[in-house]
């Protein structure tokens, strides 16, 4: 928790100079010009420590689910591109992220349908919510996919999503780096000449050739910056975790996790976004700590509760939370019989990457935030 005189902007070594009339002419004269006074502006761009614009926050799937199914009939994927309703932080508006740099989205899409085949810059994952039938075509390589199945759109790859005529409604969520990619004005969108992207492969190849635990294939080889393992079945997840946590206690912030990575590296899925997949075991609560990076959380099974910076959010599937960049968080499993799964969507790849990654345990209280809301 800060400690005054860490955090004191009077002290020497940071900006503390008052203003006069002789002062505030020579900055009107700098701004004419198209500079200004450093000291002006130093301790606002160099906080103490990270401050995040973005706000914790929870995006309830119950009070969401009607908003996201009237869609389908207001527009058609034809007209909106993708029929998508994103989640908008009240404190990143501005980019339209839902947390720091993330981008999220709830897309719907009926039996039958299928979104135009396009192709951009941000990379993009697509975490299957409830349905039958959806797949997803990624460079030719087809994949189908199921409840809480994990899979990658990586960036520059030609892409389309769909659901088969025999299957259900389907809802996902859609995650990006489209604020990051933005903000590096590096982005560009593409929409296929043919409208549709082709199947070239065997159906769901990449996991039959990639996905097989401790095992690469005889003369393969993968130079690209992300996995080539697209997609991520729930059931070898899940059931890693269990084995995960019959080997060992986990973190005491994070249970039992396992990271989803790039089966040629072991680093993570994509060069912008990574994701994890962790368990929290029946009546298991885990101790405060904070880091930074953004993440997005979404319950993909069983309840409980997160603290975030002091403020109390409950969550039950489907369900989708934020814990901003350098924000206190700790979890919470609600049920004492019942284990608690929390998919987790971040940047640590940029942050790491950039040497940028900084981690601190709350060692007051137990290890708890007083909670205050
Ligand atoms: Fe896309
Ligand atoms: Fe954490």
């Amino acid at each position: 928790m800060p400690d005054d005189k860490k955090f004191d902007d009077t002290q020497i070594g940071r900006a503390n100079v008052e203003d006069t009339p002789e002062l505030l002419r020579y900055y009107d004269d700098l701004k004419g010009k198209g500079t200004g006074a450093l000291w002006t502006v130093a301790n606002k761009i160099e906080p103490w420590e990270p401050v995040s614009q973005s706000v914790p926050m929870i995006w309830r799937y119950a009070d969401l689910r009607e908003d996201v199914l009237r869609a389908l009939d207001l527009v058609t994927p034809e007209k909106a591109g993708r029929r998508v309703i994103y989640l908008d932080n009240p404190g990143r508006s501005d980019v339209a992220a839902a947390v720091g740099w993330i981008y999220a989205g709830l897309q719907v899409m009926n039996p039958g349908e299928n979104a135009t085949a396009h192709r951009h810059s941000a990379s993009a994952i697509r975490f299957i919510m409830e349905g039958q039938g959806a797949y997803t075509v990624v460079d030719g390589h087809k994949m189908t996919l199921g409840a809480n199945d994990f899979v990658l759109t990586p960036n520059g790859t030609w892409h389309e999503h769909a659901v088969e005529p025999d299957g259900s409604l389907c809802i996902w969520q859609d995650g990006l780096d489209i604020p990051f990619v933005n903000a590096m004005e590096a982005n560009f969108f593409e929409v296929h000449p043919d409208l549709s992207e082709p199947v070239v492969f065997p159906v769901d190849d990449m996991t039959k050739t990639w996905g097989n635990p401790g095992l690469t294939p005889g003369g393969g080889s993968w130079t690209k910056g992300y996995s080539p393992l697209f997609k991520y079945e729930w059931d070898r997840t899940y059931e890693a975790l269990h084995n995960l946590s019959a080997a060992s206690d986990g973190s005491p912030f994070d249970s039992v996790l396992m990271e989803y990575v790039n089966p040629v590296t072991n680093g993570p899925v994509m060069q912008t976004l990574g994701a994890s997949m962790q368990m929290l075991r029946p009546g298991e609560k885990t101790r405060a700590h904070r880091h930074t990076g953004s993440y997005l959380y979404q319950v993909c099974k069983g309840s409980g509760s997160s603290v975030i910076n002091g403020q109390r959010f409950d969550w039950s599937e489907r369900d989708i939370f934020c814990v901003p960049s350098w924000a206190w968080h700790e979890h919470a499993n609600g049920s004492a019989t019942e284990d608690a799964c929390l998919f987790c969507l971040n940047d640590l790849p940029v942050i790491r990457a950039l040497g940028l990654y900084r981690e601190e345990a709350l060692g007051e209280n137990g290890g708890h935030q007083p909670v205050t809301g």
